[in-house]
């Protein structure tokens, strides 16, 4: 079964609402998803999914340094090993713009990874129709292998 591995960090709770909301998107899509806090997650995680989400609350214009940490813990032993990796990425934000997206993205990019679909970018609390959008996104990992990876490029997220 294809599993997606959703990574995140989260200190007051807004990426894990989404990060969730991802996860039952996958499930009812029918693949496994499985759920890991960045601090937590490592190589075998990375290597072991088919698909990763990754998400980060934008901290100071960056991603998290908690999953920066991640990137840091992993990257020697699976830079050579993630080409084509299909990956989205996700969380939420305060008064600022994608930045902490964007940041992620470059490493994921500078690996080689392929990024599927644009990332869903909350304000704050995840609204119910940004929950819905990442229950959406997850139904779309799950059944990732029915489509073109590049025409799931969607309209930019800002
Ligand atoms: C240490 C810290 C730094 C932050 N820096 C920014 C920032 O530069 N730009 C921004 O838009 N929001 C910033 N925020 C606001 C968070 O991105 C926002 O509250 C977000 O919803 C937190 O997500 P979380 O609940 O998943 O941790 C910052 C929050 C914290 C705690």
């Amino acid at each position: 079964m294809r599993k997606v591995l959703i990574i995140y960090h989260s200190q007051s709770g807004n990426t894990e609402e989404m990060a969730k909301a991802i996860s039952e998107g996958v499930k009812s899509g029918g693949a496994t998803a499985v759920l890991k806090r960045a601090v937590d997650a490592g190589v075998e995680d990375l290597l072991g999914c088919d698909i990763i989400a990754i998400g980060t609350p934008n901290y100071f214009g960056y991603m998290a340094g908690m999953v920066k940490d991640f990137f840091d813990r992993v990257w020697a032993d699976i830079r050579d090993k993630v080409g084509n990796k299909p990956y989205v990425t996700f969380g939420s934000k305060g008064g600022g713009g994608a930045q902490a997206l964007d940041s992620v993205e470059r490493i994921c990019d500078g690996l080689g990874m392929v990024k599927v679909f644009n990332g869903v970018l909350a304000t704050r609390k995840p609204s119910n129709e940004d929950l819905a959008r990442c229950r959406e996104l997850g139904v779309k990992l799950a059944s990732l292998d029915k489509i073109s990876r590049l025409e799931g490029i969607e309209e930019p997220r800002l």
